[in-house]
């Protein structure tokens, strides 16, 4: 069972509910009682009176605005602390045994120096607040590929937010049973208060660790109160710890959206697709075909994270194992993701965007700027002061949260236990230059290389400097929960392993929506023109689709792909499709710096698609 930091003496009863009846479970959350020494102990059911409680609680502590009923009924909206508004990666830790395991993607600190780390930090944590005691299941309940964590925090937002981003209540305790396993996260904004002391309207410390164990998969979240920092079945269990488990257990945990892909003649096909953060995930996962698609319809199951197990048939079987999604607000519109908007409507919880005088919210690149509104950080703000001082009325990663259910695309099977057969993955990164639109690997060595070698320009999901190239595996980077190069090997050996049961492997493709012309702006007009190599994908698993062969794969020839309805000529076709030897001979040598950086451990398959590629570079003309 899992190691806990050793509790102190606490007066406080656990008061489990009748219905509760996992003993390590209740000894546990006894445990980080006495620990982080709560005033009060509130077993969550996930009713919605409970929600609707824990939302008027949170509107009279300041956290919540609640906005106009007549046009955002039931939504609110929340305003972080400035110093607390996106994923902290450089505090992010995984504390494996030996540091080779975590690998050198990841910060390290040894788990008993870590634990000693945090002993002090968690001693009293949660004085004068409520420990809310979440559980949830990540996946439809009683899936055999979802799993189950319980998250105490000492956050009512959390609590709120994890209703809507897990499936999340009693039913949980009822899988739980006596002794099913679960995964322990304690969570905590870090700021205790004395007798008397007046909370603040979002609480947080400037000390700030995001740590996973693991062997013992556990997850300890100290000082944020933001997204997948504190929403922990997200990005910590969901893919970091999570990705420990699909090693052990042979099947994988990703960065990737899932959508359902149905054809005029009714046949349908399901796609899961890496990008990196805030690339447009929900806009793909969401996308609406446009003109000359009739017939075709595109359905989300997921928009952010993938659990793929293989079936007995040999197939991977996917599920999305959250049940909301957390998306990038800014630059969200009715003209790049009308359904995105209109799961908008009602029921959601949004996080530092911009409140306007009719008690509404609005984001950049929503719709032409309101006269006046309230920015993020509680400042006046008008068109005029943004132009002069550049003050953006919602943060750049300002969130939505809401329920998978008030999607209009949400795929009929997105529920499913069973989960979805997945026909094709896609990795897609963000890059200006030198990255095709799209190519189909030839196999699946050279699709894990595609995907292994990704590079994308940063974005706001994560603190830090933005546009730059960093070297993005998978779209894994920040979440991966092991060993980069293991990970890699991971792939390969499954691969190996399904091939090998005769089963027909996915297909896997690399996409970049983003080359930018010499003007400097975007040339693919992307959102559901995207659906235009969508549908190549689909005519490639139907074997129909045209492409020719290159260095690392295959690439349509403009005629390949359908254009009906969109005004894109050969020339700008051949500037996002275009293979240029310079760049490619600059791109590899980055992807060298890559190998170096992953030595320990790197699949010798790798290397050796590496060295294929650089020999019919040397060749090209
Ligand atoms: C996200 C991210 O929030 O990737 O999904 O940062
Ligand atoms: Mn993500």
């Amino acid at each position: 069972m899992t190691q806990s930091l050793s509790a102190g003496a606490s007066q406080l009863s656990v008061n489990a509910p009748s219905y509760v009846k996992n003993k390590k479970l209740i000894t546990w959350v006894g445990q980080m009682a006495a620990l982080t020494q709560p005033d009060q102990i509130v077993w969550c059911d996930g009713s919605q009176e409970e929600y609707n409680r824990l939302c008027e609680q949170l509107v009279a502590a300041g956290t919540f605005k609640k906005l106009n009923d007549a046009k955002r009924p039931n939504s609110f909206l929340a305003c972080s602390d400035p110093s607390d508004v996106a994923r902290v990666e450089d505090r992010t830790f995984i504390c494996s045994e030996k540091k080779e395991d975590a690998g050198p993607t990841n910060n390290w600190m040894a788990p008993a120096e870590m634990r000693q780390t945090l002993q002090p930090l968690f001693e009293g944590c949660m004085k004068g607040r409520t420990m809310y005691v979440v559980p949830f299941s990540m996946g439809p309940l009683g899936s055999p590929i979802a799993h189950i964590g319980i998250e105490l925090s000492d956050s009512a937002y959390v609590a709120v937010n994890m209703r809507i981003m897990t499936r999340m209540g009693k039913a949980v305790f009822d899988v739980l049973g006596e002794d099913g396993e679960f995964v322990p996260c304690v969570h905590t904004v870090g700021a205790p208060l004395e007798a008397g002391q007046a909370d603040v309207k979002w609480p947080c410390s400037k000390t700030k660790y995001i740590v996973h164990y693991p062997a013992t998969r556990e997850i300890w979240s100290y000082g944020s109160g933001y997204g997948g920092n504190a929403l922990l079945g997200k990005k910590c269990f969901a893919l970091r710890i999570a990705s420990n488990m699909g090693r052990d257990q042979g099947w994988l945990a990703e960065h990737m959206l899932i959508l359902g892909v149905t054809n005029p003649e009714g046949k349908k096909y399901h796609v899961a697709a890496a990008f990196p953060s805030a690339c447009g995930k929900t806009n793909f996962a969401m996308l609406i075909p446009p003109a000359g698609f009739d017939g075709w319809k595109v359905t989300t199951i997921g928009d952010d994270i993938a659990w793929i197990k293989p079936g007995a048939d040999g197939k991977l079987r996917a599920i999305n194992p959250e049940a909301g999604y957390f998306g990038v607000a800014p630059g969200t519109n009715f003209l790049t993701n009308p359904n995105c908007m209109a799961s908008l409507d009602k029921d959601v919880i949004f996080t530092n965007v911009a409140l306007t005088d009719d008690g509404d919210v609005w984001w950049e690149g929503m719709s032409d700027a309101p006269a006046h509104a309230i920015d993020w950080q509680g400042n006046e703000w008008t068109p005029a002061i943004a132009k002069e001082t550049g003050a953006k009325a919602a943060h750049p990663n300002a969130r939505f949260t809401v329920a998978a259910t008030n999607n209009p695309a949400l795929d009929s099977a997105w529920d499913d236990p069973e989960g979805v057969v997945i026909d094709a993955f896609i990795f897609g990164g963000r890059r200006s230059t030198t990255v095709p639109l799209v190519t189909e690997a030839r196999n699946w060595v050279e699709g894990v290389y595609m995907a292994a070698t990704m590079g994308s320009e940063t974005t706001a999901a994560a603190a830090g400097q933005m546009g730059v190239v960093r070297r993005d595996p998978f779209a894994m980077l920040p979440f991966m929960g092991y060993n980069m190069s293991d990970y890699f090997q991971h792939w390969l050996s499954l691969g190996e392993k399904l091939a090998g049961s005769g089963a027909q492997l996915p297909k896997i493709y690399t996409t970049n929506w983003f080359r930018k012309g010499d003007d400097g702006k975007f040339v693919w007009p992307g959102y559901g023109e995207n659906m235009r190599v969508l549908k190549w994908m689909i005519d490639r698993i139907e074997g129909k689709g045209q492409g020719s062969e290159h260095l690392m794969g295959v690439s349509p020839s403009y005629d390949a792909l359908t254009w009906t309805g969109l005004d894109f000529n050969q020339d700008q076709f051949q500037s996002v499709i275009s293979i240029d030897k310079s760049a490619w001979q600059a791109e590899m040598k980055l992807h060298a710096e890559l190998f170096d950086q992953l030595a320990y451990h790197l699949p010798a398959e790798l290397s050796a698609t590496k060295a294929k590629i650089e020999a019919q570079l040397e060749q090209l003309v």
